[in-house]
């Protein structure tokens, strides 16, 4: 895989470019905005660092010139706006959907054979937007959320536990939000789950923070988070480059695995070359179930306020 195109040239898309070049995994990255000369001085400034860095990756700017980014193996779209005083949420949601559709077709008209991840909020609604758009099969469209909540989890059992993150690992799956499921029975620190390591208490206030670990950042800085979303998509797109098999959390929509389908909804997937190469089932006691089952359909009224935002507009 030679090319990634980052769509959006503000604070995540320029970090997941960053991240990626830093990599030194593929020939070039292109980064894509509307505003004039933003992605090319970010460009510009990532390629500065690589002599620091030491990539040889080639980082290009361009404004809204969608040819700059033809045959392209994969996608990261990160455009949309922020809400801003006396914008409703309905507001915002139509105006990203309209972004991201036009967007995702500009992109699939040079890239017809690429896999596009998607990290534009609200997360679950706008994969499925971009999915739409696209008309790639969902295997090589699905959104980044699972990757950065996981790592707001593993991070923070390891400022509680005073362990190193390299030996924490964890699963959730879900909406990317307040009805996400963290799986404390799947998560351990160097094998040992942490259920055996914290109090049922402790562990309850990790899952809570972790829950709204979006919402801690936007109250300390007034804006959302760049870093560790950025680097949560470098990482998906490294294990497709690489086509690795990691098994990651992402947004994708499942022919009934878990009970589920006709959603975009985070599980733990295989990632590869073509993508999601593989939907990974484990076993739910009952309560983890009912909760993936709440996250769903918190999911599935995320998509009727779209639908009728949608046709409020079209009206
Ligand atoms: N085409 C290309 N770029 C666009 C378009 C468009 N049609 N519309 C908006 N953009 C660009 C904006 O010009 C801006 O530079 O998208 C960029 C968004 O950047 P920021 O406002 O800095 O937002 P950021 O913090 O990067 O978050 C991007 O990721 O985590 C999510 O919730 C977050 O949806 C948001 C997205």
């Amino acid at each position: 895989m030679n090319k990634v195109t980052v769509i959006g040239a503000g604070n995540v898309g320029a970090t997941v470019a960053e991240c990626v070049a830093r990599k030194d995994m593929v020939k070039e990255v292109v980064l894509i905005d509307i505003k004039e000369g933003l992605s090319e001085g970010k460009a510009l400034d990532i390629a500065e660092s690589a002599p620091i860095h030491l990539f040889d990756t080639q980082v290009k700017g361009v404004t809204n010139d969608y040819s700059a980014t033809a045959n392209s193996d994969i996608c990261v779209i990160t455009s949309g706006v922020p809400r801003r005083p006396g914008m409703s949420r309905d507001d915002l949601l139509g105006i990203n959907a309209n972004i991201v559709r036009s967007v995702t077709e500009s992109f699939v008209a040079e890239s017809p054979n690429a896999i596009i991840i998607v990290i534009s909020n609200p997360l679950d609604v706008m994969t499925y937007v971009a999915h739409q758009a696209s008309g790639f099969p969902s295997h090589r469209v699905f959104g980044m959320a699972g990757v950065l909540d996981t790592a707001r989890f593993r991070a923070f059992l390891s400022m509680e536990l005073g362990a190193s993150v390299k030996d924490i690992q964890a699963l959730l799956m879900g909406g990317h939000g307040d009805t996400m499921v963290p799986l404390p029975r799947y998560t351990s620190v160097g094998g040992i789950p942490i259920t055996e390591l914290l109090s049922e208490d402790r562990i309850e206030s990790i899952v809570e923070r972790t829950k709204s670990g979006g919402g801690e950042i936007v109250q300390l800085m007034g804006t959302s988070a760049w870093y560790a979303p950025g680097a949560a998509a470098a990482e998906m797109a490294e294990a497709i480059v690489k086509d690795s098999g990691r098994v990651l959390p992402c947004a994708v929509c499942p022919s009934g695995e878990y009970g589920l389908s006709d959603l975009f909804i985070g599980l733990p997937v295989r990632l590869g070359r073509s993508g999601i190469e593989q939907i990974v089932t484990v076993d739910l006691n009952e309560s983890e179930q009912a909760l993936l089952d709440v996250s769903a359909e918190h999911i599935r009224s995320n998509f009727e306020d779209l639908r009728r935002v949608l046709n409020q507009s079209e009206a």
